[in-house]
This record gives C-alpha cells, sequence and structure tokens, in this order.
C-alpha cells in the first residue's frame, strides 16, 4: 500500500494552489458562509479528524478550525507543544508518520517553515500552515474573501502594507504575483521584505516606499500587522522605536483611495501599528476579515480532503 496517496496536497503557503484553486475556493467559501449564516446542516467531512498542532497562542486560527471542522461533520485532536512529546524533542519526521496515520489532515502553527515543510514531507494525509515565522496563507486566504465580498476583485488593485516586513507582508507578496495585483511596502529600516524569504519570482508585484503616507496613496486597501510578532518578543523595545512612525493613522487612509479598506489580522494593538479611529472607524472590515477565517478554511480544508464538488 501507498504510504501517500496520489494527489495529495498540502497548503504549506500561499504559492501552493493555483489563480483557479482560489477562484474556486472564493465561491465555495461564499457557498459555505451564506449555509452556515441559513443554518443550513453542511457536513462533507463527516467522520474525518483534523489534529491541530499549536506551538504558538492562537485565538482566530483555533477557533476557526476547531468550530470548522465539527460544523463540517468532523471531530478535531488539540495538541500543544507542552501536553505532547513535540515538547520533549521526539523528531518531527516520526511525529508526522504517527499523527498522520491517526487522523485525516492536520493543521500546524509553528515557528521556522522549515518545521512544516519536514513535518508534510513524511505525511500522509494534507497539511495545512496555520502560521509560521515567514507565512500565514490561511489569513491572506481570509482577507482576500472579505476584500472580495466587499469590493469584488482585487486583480489591478492596490495593497498598502505599512509595518513589518513578517510572514502577513511574505505572504502578501505571494498572493499578488498569483493574482495580478500590486502591494505599496512601507517598513522600517532594517525590517525589510526579503524577496528570496518571501519566495516570488520577480519584484514586479510590489513597490517599496520608505515614507507609509506615500505607499497608501491611492490604495484599494491598507494593512498591517503587530510590531512585533510572536517569537520575536525579545526584540519589543528596539521595534517600539524603529517602528514608531509605522501606525496607520487617519491621515494615511485619507490619502488611500475613497472606498479604501483597512484590515488588520488580529491581535491589534491600539494606538501602536493602528489608530483606534482607523481600526474601530466606518472603513475598518477588520470583524468581518476574523469572521471569514471560519469560511474560507472549511472550504479549503473540503478542497483538500475532496478535491473541487460541483
Ligand atoms: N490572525 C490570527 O492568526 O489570529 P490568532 O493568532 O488569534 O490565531
Amino acid at each position: 500500500m501507498s504510504t501517500k496517496p496520489p494527489g495529495l496536497r498540502h497548503y504549506l503557503q500561499f504559492s501552493d494552489l493555483s489563480a483557479e484553486d482560489y477562484a474556486y475556493l472564493f465561491e465555495r467559501s461564499a457557498l459555505i458562509k451564506r449555509k452556515f449564516k441559513a443554518y443550513e446542516k453542511h457536513q462533507p467531512l463527516s467522520d474525518r479528524t483534523l489534529a491541530m498542532i499549536f506551538e504558538k497562542a492562537s485565538t482566530r486560527t483555533r477557533v476557526s478550525f476547531e468550530a470548522g471542522m465539527y460544523q463540517l461533520g468532523g471531530s478535531v485532536v488539540h495538541l500543544t507543544t507542552g501536553d505532547s512529546q513535540l515538547g520533549r524533542a521526539e523528531p518531527i519526521e516520526d511525529s508526522a508518520k504517527v499523527i498522520s496515520r491517526m487522523v485525516d489532515l492536520v493543521m500546524i502553527r509553528t515557528y521556522e517553515q522549515t518545521k512544516i515543510e519536514t513535518f508534510a514531507a513524511h505525511s500522509r494525509v494534507p497539511v495545512i500552515n496555520g502560521l509560521t515565522n515567514e507565512f500565514h496563507p490561511c489569513q491572506i486566504l481570509a482577507d482576500l474573501f472579505t476584500f472580495i465580498e466587499h469590493r469584488g476583485s482585487i486583480a489591478g488593485k492596490v495593497v498598502a502594507w505599512v509595518g513589518d516586513g513578517n510572514n502577513m507582508a511574505n505572504t502578501w507578496l505571494q498572493a499578488a504575483e498569483l493574482l495580478g495585483f500590486t502591494v505599496h511596502l512601507s517598513t522600517p529600516s532594517g525590517y525589510e521584505v526579503d524577496q528570496a524569504v518571501a519566495g516570488i519570482r520577480s519584484g514586479e508585484s510590489y513597490k517599496v516606499f520608505r515614507d507609509p503616507m506615500q505607499a497608501c496613496k491611492g490604495a484599494d486597501l491598507v494593512t498591517t500587522d503587530v510590531w512585533t510578532s510572536m517569537g520575536y518578543e525579545a526584540e519589543n523595545e528596539a521595534r517600539k522605536k524603529a517602528f514608531a512612525d509605522w501606525c496607520v493613522t487617519p491621515a494615511m487612509m485619507a490619502v488611500a483611495k475613497n472606498d479604501a479598506l483597512f484590515m488588520h489580522c488580529l491581535p491589534a494593538h491600539r494606538g501602536e501599528e493602528v489608530m483606534a479611529e482607523v481600526i474601530d472607524g466606518p472603513q475598518s472590515a477588520v470583524w468581518d476579515e476574523a469572521e471569514n477565517r471560519l469560511h474560507v478554511q472549511k472550504a479549503l480544508m473540503e478542497f483538500l480532503l475532496l478535491g473541487r464538488l460541483a
């Protein structure tokens, strides 16, 4: 018996799926969301089990994957480094071989991308990236779906990224290259995006701006993230100084398009990376964005296990 079923697909970074796959997923997410709002059962994954492995804290990712899998008719096993052998140096390869013989799908939140890639290489079932130091593809999937819900296609649009050149920024760049939009990147000196780490082919889908106000000019979407991502807490004080001018203000939103949206993957620090007037203001889509993690990940889990459904 083959240990890896033919057609096994992982979702380790945004570029693992094609533009056609995303078009399908956005339509499917809309259908799944409509059913959820109507209290209509949608349980294509009955008897399937998702293992969720968290090496970092989470609210949205935990709740959306766990609630989502139950809503799809399946069940969930929750593991953390502290309550499993993962925290006692069992090799990733061995953990992957064992866990993937017992469940149908694995979601992992961890540190280095190499760890999830090693796990996936030894897994018999699809593996989903629930955030690594380098990428956060499920979040960008939700952000794109949210943009499309509010404004239609993102092709040809401008997304302004204000802040850290982190896993979110890297993933936005992959999405821009695949789906045909432009990212205006403004990061403090020393916190730039590394194109090689972002894993993009060319520099054609983004422009770099020293001044965040210039990056926001004419943007269709302004987005940011915390100044200090999980795993970088030792740099907190240095980052507070370096990022002081990279706070999304009402003035930045005022130079964006009149109908520009604001997004933030959350959790947010009001008064640091974004002013309260922006995140709690009329252009903010952050609550839809957070909710949409549920709907897009249900579509993603269904797609990885069952393929495209009519
Ligand atoms: N945006 C996001 O991934 O949130 P959590 O860290 O709460 O999962």
